[in-house]
């Protein structure tokens, strides 16, 4: 992701929620992580947008719905309306936010399905599966259990066993009971369809070499690559909730197969929604535009091993960038609902404002795929110490001056230009770490500029300069450069906190670009100081606490 004049055209999108439950505070990492790069990119000037969609099909919505005594059509649109009312309390600013249940995606699958079929890489095959003939349903891996084959360890899942580590087929489980209705299976024969991801691996290695990739992620998959590729089953049989594929009844399209596609349906809904025609030049091979996907690192497989040869044999351009980020812990330990330590999204924001969770996630974000751990207290004291204690404390130490001795307005020159300077440097450290996905630097850079804006204030101490007449032009200077310094800082801070950056926008009267950095703001009226941001108090804390246990 290169830094140049020219305006780039990008499309970002985050995975797919599940459209099953409600959001929890993994998504908003990512949809964070996602939506801030999204930001600065807006910032800077490019042309960037960023779509996402709920993934609404598959086996476990199919049986959600049934259990909810629903059709699976009203429970994906309750949680479509809930998934986009959670990602507004985020500032997720998603361009786009679609369903995979949509005609645009059944017509995209459909096409680029056609597509691989006419290029012979597509293959039928028959396969035995396990079948439960109460439910009239073929068993996918996780409702299955029975005895591992290896090491005869019970109550294992139908692909691998949590005590060996071995994998294996679901036929071959030891005494096999369906988790659906506790009766043994049966074994019948099935034709499914198959992409020929073996036929591929060169086309892999190639895309793997010209594409944006963290090292982490281009290790496991060189690993994969390392042995043979089997072949992809891309079709699931009746009952199943999601695109019959044409010319084949009663097979439906594998989830996986259709859940990425969503990225481009959700794309080509919102340039429908534009009145825009620019779709199939956007993703024509051999356009200049650029594709990321942020996912979690448990889907690479699907993003970089099947996805980019699907597009470009089916004559789309591939992503430029696969982005992944590690799982979201919660004081150190697997969020999870069972275990009693899982936050909801929507518990969240009933406690503290998101914006200080953004810059919490920001303040960890890296371009490495380990865990990020959420800690309560830990979260306190960082935004505590540093959006409020640092960064807003600048212009509130000062802004009262210029409100109440120069009339709003602030001076024609400022005080200490080496300080400015310094700032503006900075700011392009600040703007590659951005870029770079570097977001713990960027924050730590930020915080950095404001410890230095703190001393020169501490340093000038215009509370006591004001006493003496003589040196009102000096506290003018003084508290319009802190202002100035507090502005750039604001600006470079937009993208993790924007709703902080726009009533600090307000205050100062100005709406700036990253671009304006470089500008100083002399002789201009502001607006009067309103505090920007309230501290987290202990009992905030503990009330999220008892959410998390509920
Ligand atoms: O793992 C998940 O939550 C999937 N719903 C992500 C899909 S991302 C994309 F491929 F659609
Ligand atoms: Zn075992």
């Amino acid at each position: 992701m290169s830094n140049n004049t020219e305006k780039r055209n990008i499309l970002v999108t985050s995975a797919l929620p599940y459209a099953n439950a409600p959001l929890h505070l993994g998504h908003i990492l990512e949809h964070t992580q996602t939506d801030i790069w999204v930001r600065y990119q807006k910032l800077i000037g490019n042309n960037c947008t960023y779509v996402c969609a709920d993934d609404a099909h598959g086996t476990p919505i199919m049986l959600k719905a049934e259990e909810l005594n629903k059709e699976p059509e009203d429970l994906i649109q309750e949680i479509y309306a809930n998934h986009v009312n959670t990602f507004r309390l985020y500032d997720i600013s998603h361009d786009n936010f679609h369903t995979t249940h949509s005609e645009e995606n059944r017509i995209l699958s459909e096409r680029i399905f056609n597509a691989l079929n006419e290029k012979g890489l597509i293959e039928v095959k028959t396969i035995e599966q396990l079948y439960d003939t109460s439910r009239n349903m073929f068993l996918a891996d996780r409702y299955v259990k029975g005895s591992c084959p290896k090491c005869s360890a019970e109550d294992q899942y139908g692909d691998n066993c949590e005590v060996c580590s071995t994998t294996y087929d679901a036929i071959e489980l030891i005494d096999p009971v369906s988790v659906l209705s506790n009766t043994p299976p049966t074994i019948k024969e099935s034709e499914h369809l198959f992409f020929k991801l073996s036929e591929l691996k060169t086309e892999i290695v190639e895309w793997l070499k010209n594409s944006k990739v963290q090292n982490p992620v281009q290790n496991k998959l060189s690993e994969w690559l390392d042995e043979d590729l089997k072949d992809w089953d891309i079709s699931r049989d009746f009952p199943y909730f999601g695109f019959e594929i044409p010319g084949y009844k009663d097979k439906f399209f594998y989830v996986w197969l259709d859940a990425p596609i969503g990225y481009l349906a959700s794309h080509i809904n919102f340039l429908d929604k534009q009145n825009s025609n620019e779709f199939e030049k956007f993703w024509n091979p051999e356009s200049n535009s650029e594709i990321y996907h942020f996912i979690g690192k448990d889907i690479m497989y699907f993003h970089t091993l099947f996805f980019p040869v699907m597009l470009s044999n089916a004559n789309f351009k591939q992503p430029s960038g696969v982005f992944a980020h590690g799982f979201l812990t919660l004081d150190g330990e697997k969020m999870s609902k069972s275990r009693g330590n899982f936050i909801s999204a929507d518990d969240f924001v009933k406690t503290l404002d998101p914006e200080y969770l953004r810059y919490y996630f920001a303040s960890k974000l890296s371009t490495g795929v380990d865990d990020i751990d959420l800690n309560l207290e830990d979260l306190k004291q960082k935004v505590n110490s540093d959006l409020v204690n640092k960064l807003v404390n600048i212009a509130s130490r000062s802004a009262n001056f210029i409100n109440k001795h120069f009339n709003n307005e602030l001076s024609k020159e400022i005080d200490n230009n080496g300080l400015i300077e310094d700032f503006i440097n900075t700011s392009n450290e600040v703007s590659n770490h951005y870029e770079n996905l570097e977001l713990n630097k960027a924050m730590k850079e930020i915080m950095t500029l404001a410890d230095k804006a703190n001393q020169y204030v501490d340093k000038m101490e215009p509370w006591v300069l004001i006493k003496d007449e003589k040196n009102l032009e000096l506290v003018h200077k003084v508290c319009s450069t802190a202002l100035n310094l507090f502005r750039i800082l604001t600006i470079m801070i937009e993208p993790v906190t924007p709703k902080l950056s726009k009533k600090s926008f307000n205050f100062l009267n100005e709406e700036p670009c990253w671009d304006d950095i470089k500008k100083s703001l002399l002789d201009h009226k502001i607006n009067s100081f309103e505090p920007l941001l309230t501290r987290i108090e202990d009992d905030q804390i503990n009330q999220l606490m008892e959410l998390k246990n509920v």
